[in-house]
C-alpha cells in the first residue's frame, strides 16, 4: 500500500479484537463517574489555537512544538485539542453554567493530538478520559478526584502496579517568589545544566525540575525547595488532602520536583505512575488551576481535574493479564439454518427471542453454507450455544440446542419454548 493511503505515524486503529477491551475499560470509569455523580460534557475535536496557547502556555513543549495547527478556508488558525482542560473551560465559560458559584462535575472521552516522538505508550492521536470540577476550592474535593481513581485501579486490577505522586506548587504568589529564587540558584550553576534546561531556566524555569539529565539533576540536589516557599492556604491546603488520603488509606509519594507540562496548575498536582509501561509510566494526571478560568476571561472560579490515557491504561490491563473472561466471548448463541424454508423460519425466530431476551447475544447464521461450515462458524464464534434448524427440526417445530463447550447433549426444544429454555441456560449481560 502507498505510504499516503496508511494511517498517520503514531495515529492508530483500535482494530475490532481490541475494542471490546475498551469498550470496557470505557465503560468501568463511565460506571463510577456516573456513580460519584459526575455528568459528561463533549467538546469539539478543533478550537481556535489561541484558547490553547493562552491556558496550556506559550512555552511550554505542547504549544511550543506539539500542536497540530492549521488554517482553515476563513483563514482561522484552529488547532487539534492536544487536550481537554482549555476546551472544557471555554465550553463553561460559553454557556454560562459556572456563573454565580455554580458547581459542575464534568468528565469527557476522546481523542487527543500531539505531535510527539511515537513510541509504546506515546502516540500522536491517543484518547483520554478527564474530568474537570468547577467552583470547589477545598482539598475534599482533590481529595474525591484522587480516591476514585484509587477505585478504579481497584476495579480494574491493577493497583499494586500504580503509584500515586503528589506534590503541591502553591497559589501564583507564591510560585512566583519560589521562581524567583530557583532562577538566581541555577543562575549561579549555569554552566553545569545541559542545553534544554537553560532554555528553560530563561522561559520556563520550573520545568527544570523535570530535567531527565543527571548533571541537571545533580545541580537540583542543593536548590532551593517548593515546599518552603508555599504559602499558609496553600500548606494547609496540601496539609487537608493528605489527611483525607490517610484517612481512606492510599499511599501516596510526595515529589517536590512535579511540576507537570502545562502552565496553568496551581496547589494540588499530582500523577500517577507505573514502572510497567517502560518510558510512558504516567497514566492518570493533574491537578487544580484555580487561576485559569479567570485568565480566561471569566470570573475567578476554582477548578480541579485530571485525565487519564486510555491506551496506557488498556496497555496496563494487557500486560497485568487483567482482562476479564467475559469480555472475550462475544456471542452467546449461534443460530445455523440449512435449505431455504429454514433459512427463512430462523430469522423470524431469532427476531422473537431477541424480543424476549433483549440483552442476548444471538448471531444468525449468514451466507448459508453446509452443515461443517456453519458449525465451523458457530465454534469459532465462541458461542456457547448452537442452534439448528434443518429439515426434521422445521418438520418437528422444533429447533435443535446443542452445547459447543462440553456442557451436555445436544436437544430438541419446540420454537415457542426456546426464549425461555435460553434465559435458564445463558447469563445475559
Ligand atoms: P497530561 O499529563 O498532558 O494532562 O495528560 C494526561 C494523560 O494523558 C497522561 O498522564 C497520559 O496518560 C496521557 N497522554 C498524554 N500524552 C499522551 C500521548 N502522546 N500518548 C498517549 N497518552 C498520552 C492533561 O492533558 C491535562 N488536561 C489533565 C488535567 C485535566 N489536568 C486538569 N484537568
Amino acid at each position: 500500500m502507498s505510504k499516503s493511503l496508511q494511517a498517520i505515524r503514531g495515529m492508530n486503529d483500535i482494530l475490532p479484537e481490541q475494542t471490546p477491551l475498551w469498550r470496557y475499560f470505557e465503560g468501568t470509569v463511565a460506571r463510577l463517574l456516573d456513580n460519584y455523580g459526575y455528568k459528561q460534557i463533549r467538546m469539539p475535536i478543533v478550537e481556535f489555537t489561541e484558547l490553547f496557547k493562552r491556558s496550556i502556555g506559550e512555552v511550554t513543549d505542547i504549544v511550543e512544538k506539539e500542536m497540530y495547527t492549521f488554517e482553515d478556508r476563513n483563514g482561522d488558525s484552529l488547532t487539534l485539542r492536544p487536550e481537554g482542560t482549555a476546551a472544557c473551560v471555554r465550553a463553561v465559560l460559553e454557556h454560562g453554567i459556572t456563573g454565580g458559584g455554580q458547581v459542575q462535575k464534568l468528565w469527557y472521552i476522546g481523542p487527543m493530538f500531539r505531535h510527539e516522538r511515537p513510541q509504546k505508550g506515546r502516540y500522536r492521536q491517543f484518547h483520554q478520559i478527564g474530568l474537570e470540577v468547577f467552583n470547589l476550592d477545598g482539598p475534599d474535593i482533590d481529595a474525591e478526584l484522587i480516591i476514585m481513581t484509587w477505585r478504579l485501579w481497584g476495579e480494574l486490577g491493577i493497583r499494586d502496579a500504580v503509584k500515586l505522586e503528589l506534590n503541591s506548587l502553591g497559589t501564583s504568589e507564591s510560585r512566583g517568589r519560589y521562581r524567583e529564587a530557583l532562577v538566581e540558584y541555577l543562575s549561579a550553576h549555569h554552566d553545569k545544566l545541559d542545553e534544554d534546561s537553560q532554555r528553560r531556566l530563561k522561559t520556563n524555569p520550573l520545568r527544570v525540575l523535570d530535567t531527565k539529565n543527571a548533571d541537571t539533576q545533580a545541580v537540583l540536589v542543593d536548590a532551593p525547595k517548593m515546599a518552603d516557599y508555599l504559602d499558609d492556604e496553600s500548606r494547609a491546603h496540601f496539609e487537608g488532602l493528605k489527611a483525607r488520603l490517610d484517612a481512606v488509606g492510599i499511599p501516596y509519594v510526595l515529589n517536590p520536583k512535579l511540576v507537570r507540562g502545562l502552565d496553568y496548575y496551581s496547589k494540588t498536582v499530582f500523577e500517577w505512575v507505573t514502572d510497567k509501561l517502560g518510558a510512558q509510566g504516567t497514566v492518570c494526571a493533574g491537578g487544580r488551576y484555580d487561576g485559569l478560568v479567570e485568565q480566561m476571561g471569566g470570573k475567578p472560579t476554582p477548578g480541579v481535574g485530571f485525565a487519564m490515557g486510555i491506551e496506557r491504561l488498556v496497555l496496563m490491563l494487557e500486560t497485568l493479564e487483567q482482562i476479564p473472561e467475559e469480555i472475550s466471548r462475544q456471542v452467546d448463541v449461534y443460530l445455523c439454518a440449512f435449505g431455504e424454508a429454514a433459512d427463512l423460519a430462523g430469522l423470524a425466530l431469532a427476531e422473537r427471542v431477541r424480543d424476549q431476551l433483549p440483552n442476548l447475544r444471538l448471531q444468525v447464521n449468514a451466507g448459508a453454507g453446509s452443515f461443517k461450515s456453519q458449525f465451523k462458524k458457530a465454534d469459532k464464534s465462541g458461542a456457547l450455544y448452537a442452534l439448528i434448524l434443518g429439515d426434521d427440526e422445521m418438520a418437528q417445530q422444533v429447533v435443535g440446542f446443542k452445547p459447543l463447550r462440553g456442557q451436555g447433549e445436544q436437544q430438541s426444544i419446540a420454537w415457542d419454548a426456546l426464549a425461555a429454555h435460553l434465559a435458564t441456560c445463558v447469563v445475559q449481560g
